[in-house]
């Protein structure tokens, strides 16, 4: 199958073309190179970790119409990764985001529209469900608001019921949970599953939605502001730093391993073509076993040798609290199966090289 892999050059894109090529498929990269990814000077990926020889990669941008319509020539299936990530500098980032992940989206469902294709695996994450699910001692399921800038300044990272005020338990999130995005980049994600839905809805094609967790591994990006929070955390211990881990180092999360991500992009792409037309799904891709913030940058540390983690009490306005997702589904209906687990993960991650960027 010959399947455009749009940011393909990216952290998670590179492995899925890796993964496609070592599956017998024909994987083009579509990557804009973008400076917020890849440093001004373009891309630097970690030496250890070139994209296979002969992977036919296309510079340029899914914003740009006649970009796009070369790039689907000929091709069977489209895995979208391209996108701005992280949560960057400040709110005028947000048309970059907009542009990038919505636009950038539209043009590209357009295109596979004119061109005919029909099968698209959507990058998506587990950002659209902003706080997580949690349960009220006396209310059951409930959904926490913002977290104000006065709990937090105060150290009350805990959400708490919006009805009694008691702390909640937080739970396992599934895919029916309702969109909630915090912040830009989140807004953009759910924006894109809406965009992608609407299209399989307007064309008969057929969509998935792989909703990501925190992804780590080998060729994650250096710290940037885009970046997330293992790099951040791996890129100070690689400067003889102690990781910083901020509010209190509870926020749970479920970190996944680049590798698996790449393995369930491709088991989507295989599923897709079982689909009926016009079906559009969602999947939570997260290891199943959910870490705390604070466990993580230990295992780093641990595995790299040191400095220990400082928990320093900071906090960061769009963060939530907790999230983690019940990613049942993905195994029990696309037999999908994560092969790294985190103490492992972590070990190799400590020491892997991150992309380097051209700048630094
Ligand atoms: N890393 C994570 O933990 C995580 C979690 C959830 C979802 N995701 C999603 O996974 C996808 C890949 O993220 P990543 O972590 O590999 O980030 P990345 O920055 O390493 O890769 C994204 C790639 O997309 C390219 N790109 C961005 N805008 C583009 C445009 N307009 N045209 C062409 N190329 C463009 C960039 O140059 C970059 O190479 C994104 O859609 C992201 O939202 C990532
Ligand atoms: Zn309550």
């Amino acid at each position: 199958m010959r399947v455009l892999v749009t940011g393909g050059a990216g952290f998670i894109g590179s492995s899925i073309v890796r993964t496609l090529a070592s599956g017998g498929h024909e994987p083009v990269v579509l990557d804009a190179l973008l400076p917020s990814a890849h440093g001004p000077a373009g891309p630097g990926r970690s030496v250890d970790d070139p994209l296979p020889s002969g992977v036919r990669t296309i510079v340029g941008d899914v914003r740009d119409r006649d970009t796009v319509a070369g790039a689907l020539a000929g091709v069977d299936a489209v895995c979208h990764q391209a996108a701005m990530v992280g949560l960057g500098k400040d709110f005028a980032d947000a048309p970059e985001y907009v542009g990038c992940n919505d636009l950038g989206t539209a043009v590209l469902l357009a295109g596979m529209a004119a061109a005919g294709v029909r099968d698209l695996v959507l990058a998506g994450s587990m950002v659209v469900y902003g706080e997580g699910r949690y349960d009220c001692p006396r209310h059951g399921a409930v959904r926490p608001g913002p977290r104000a800038v006065a709990d937090l300044d105060a150290g009350q990272f805990e959400p708490r019921c919006p009805a009694c005020g008691a702390e909640l338990v937080p739970g396992l999130v599934t895919e029916d949970a309702a969109g909630d995005p915090r912040n830009v980049y989140a807004a953009t994600k759910l924006a894109q599953e809406h965009l992608a839905a609407a299209w399989t809805r307007a064309t008969g094609g057929r969509a998935v939605a792989l909703r990501y967790h925190n992804v780590y591994g080998p060729g994650m990006p250096r710290d940037t502001p885009y970046a997330g929070v293992a790099s951040f955390f791996r890129s100070a211990l690689a400067r003889g730093e102690a990781p910083r881990v901020f509010e209190d180092g509870g926020q749970r999360r479920d970190f996944v391993h680049v590798r698996d991500v790449a393995s369930a992009n491709a088991v989507a792409l295989a599923a897709l073509r079982e689909r009926e037309p016009g079906t559009f799904d969602a999947y939570n891709t997260g290891s199943g076993t959910p870490h705390t913030i604070g466990e993580m940058a230990r295992a780093l540390a641990a595995a790299h040798g040191g400095p220990a983690p400082v928990v320093t009490g900071e906090y960061r306005l769009g963060d939530v609290r907790h999230v983690t997702a019940d990613s049942r589904r993905l195994r029990d209906e696309l037999g999908w199966k994560p092969e790294t687990d985190f103490g492992e993960g972590m070990r190799e991650f400590a020491t892997a090289l991150l992309r380097a960027r051209a700048d630094r």
